[in-house]
């Protein structure tokens, strides 16, 4: 029997407000839903049927477990994992419900979701807006719970006895996060043969080997643009807190101390100071914008994808494509750019002699794009003048560290924090809520949001090549010479399309 529109608008408003399962939803199985929701609908009727439950039986069709018998509207869901008759408490919460006999069918593919987050402690039982801490659990047990998966969440990362390594042989996901990255490499992606996705509560999945998931047929996603505001306001903050000599000119008033000489021996204003970032992506850009009132000398920036003419121009950005003489000209650098083979260590001992002396260096993008050694000796020298940041080369940072308490020849200069810029509470909200749309879109097989993908079912996200095809398919054909540059910067390596379009000679016009 076919419903029509109006038996299914009733249907829906008469469906239970919390539903024991997700009605009619199957992943390995698509033929339940239209069996589901007709009875549901017509009959009001259901069975709960989990599909198998053990992920070695996941490969093949789901299998039918009746799960529960009861009127409409169950308090209550059924342990997916005991695929066994249940019996289920009728309930007559809400306005105008009405207690209905029935069955609700569902076939369902019951995932083990793992996700390895940081401890919120007594803050995240007193804040529930720490969405990011194992407490919270991005706000998404209900509804993983409510369509049947299994969630685990975790910090306990380190070792073959960690949470993390034990729950991967199991888990169909794995969600991570930048603050506290549970390290995914080629060893362990071997260890878990269920694992189908990847998804990173944040930006940047460095933290996971990428080509050991592209080998593995193992999608990895992020949510792109969650934080980027979030650390190009911490960059800019940064860039002044290291100019204007702020730290220790705080912890002077803490000691009780009352001395102006030996902090504006070494305070300066931004004003007429040149500012390069390393990357002018989503956050490089963020942050000349921001920097645009400040009436810097010059704002630069050093990456091998240009910015589109009228961004440039916008905030009056001037390009260097040299490193050493972008370096050479700033006052200030800041790293935006993705942690990758090309960029491990980019700013390194011979790197840090071509910055101007006593120059401030920030970075947010990724602690080992940083040499550790040769940027605390470039403190403790002088040949910098401050380094400020929240990204260490491992994390959490060992207490001995040396970029915990280095510090230039004045005793300041030091702006290292934990990593935290990308994680405020607005950016929180916004990953959590990017972290439960990729998950809704892989399980209701919805495609996912080009922007979010850093490895696809095919492979690597080829978004360069989307965007040659894209340039190529507006061409007129009779234009002016021309040159597309274009970058992929995902994988870890570089590849640069050059593609010269000339104008066709009147013969061949
Ligand atoms: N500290 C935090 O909380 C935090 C939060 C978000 C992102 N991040 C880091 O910031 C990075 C940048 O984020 P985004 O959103 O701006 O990324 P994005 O992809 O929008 O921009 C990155 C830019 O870097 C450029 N780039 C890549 N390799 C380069 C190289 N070798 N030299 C020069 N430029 C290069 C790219 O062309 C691109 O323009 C992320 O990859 C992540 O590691 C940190």
């Amino acid at each position: 029997m076919l419903l029509d529109g109006k038996d299914q608008a009733r249907a829906e408003a008469a469906r239970p407000q919390r539903s024991p399962c997700a009605l009619g939803r199957t992943r390995s199985g698509g033929i339940a839903h239209p069996i589901a929701w007709r009875l549901h609908t017509w009959m009001n009727v259901g069975v709960c049927c989990a599909a198998a439950e053990r992920s070695e039986e996941r490969a093949t069709r789901p299998k039918l477990h009746v799960m529960g018998v009861y009127r409409d509207g169950v308090k209550g869901s059924p342990n997916m994992a005991n695929a066994s008759l249940t019996p289920c408490i009728p309930y007559n919460e809400g306005k105008g419900a009405r207690p209905r006999v029935g069955l609700t069918i569902a076939l369902i593919s019951s995932s083990q979701i793992l996700a390895i987050l940081y401890d919120g402690g007594k803050a995240a039982q007193e804040e529930p807006r720490l969405l990011g801490t194992v407490e919270n659990q991005l706000g998404i047990r209900e509804y993983l719970e409510s369509h049947g998966h299994e969630f685990i969440v975790s910090s306990s990362k380190e070792g073959p006895e960690s949470h993390f390594q034990q729950h991967l042989k199991d888990a169909e996901v794995l969600i991570t996060t930048p603050f506290h990255p549970g390290y995914l490499t080629r060893d362990l992606i071997q260890k878990a043969p269920h694992l189908k996705l990847c998804i990173t509560a944040g930006v940047g999945s460095d933290h996971i080997d990428l080509n050991a998931a592209v080998d593995h047929k193992i999608q990895v996603l992020e949510v792109s643009g969650s934080n980027v505001v979030s650390v190009a306001e911490h960059v800019v903050m940064s860039i002044l807190l290291l100019v204007r000599n702020f730290v220790p000119a705080h912890e002077m008033i803490e000691r009780g101390d009352w001395q102006v000489s030996q902090i504006a021996r070494h305070a300066f204003d931004l004003e007429n100071k040149v500012v390069g970032t390393i990357g002018a992506g989503r956050i490089g850009y963020r942050v000349l914008q921001r920097l645009v009132p400040f009436d810097c000398k010059e704002l630069l920036y050093y990456d091998y994808a240009p910015l589109p003419a009228a961004a440039a121009k916008a905030i009056n950005v001037r390009r260097v494509e040299d490193l050493k003489e972008f370096v050479s000209q700033c006052d200030v650098v800041t790293v935006n750019c993705p942690l990758h083979e090309g960029t491990r260590g980019l700013v390194n001992a011979e790197l840090l002699q071509h910055f101007k002396k006593g120059a401030w260096l920030v970075n947010t993008a990724r602690g080992a794009i940083c040499d550790k050694d040769a940027v605390a000796a470039a403190l403790t020298s002088g040949q910098l003048s401050g380094y400020a940041g929240d990204v260490w080369n491992v994390q959490p940072a060992p207490r001995d560290h040396v970029w915990r308490t280095m510090k230039n020849p004045l005793g300041g200069g030091n702006g290292m924090v934990p990593h935290y810029s990308g994680t405020t509470l607005d950016a929180q909200a916004r990953y959590a809520n990017g972290v439960r749309s990729i998950l809704k879109n892989y399980f209701e097989g919805t495609p996912q949001d080009p922007v979010n993908v850093i490895v696809g079912e095919s492979g690597y996200a080829t978004k360069a090549l989307t965007l040659v095809k894209d340039k190529l398919r507006g061409w007129p054909g009779r234009a002016h010479l021309d040159m597309i540059r274009v970058t992929l910067t995902r994988p870890f390596v570089t590849v640069s399309f050059i593609i010269s379009l000339t104008q066709p000679s009147p013969s061949n016009a």
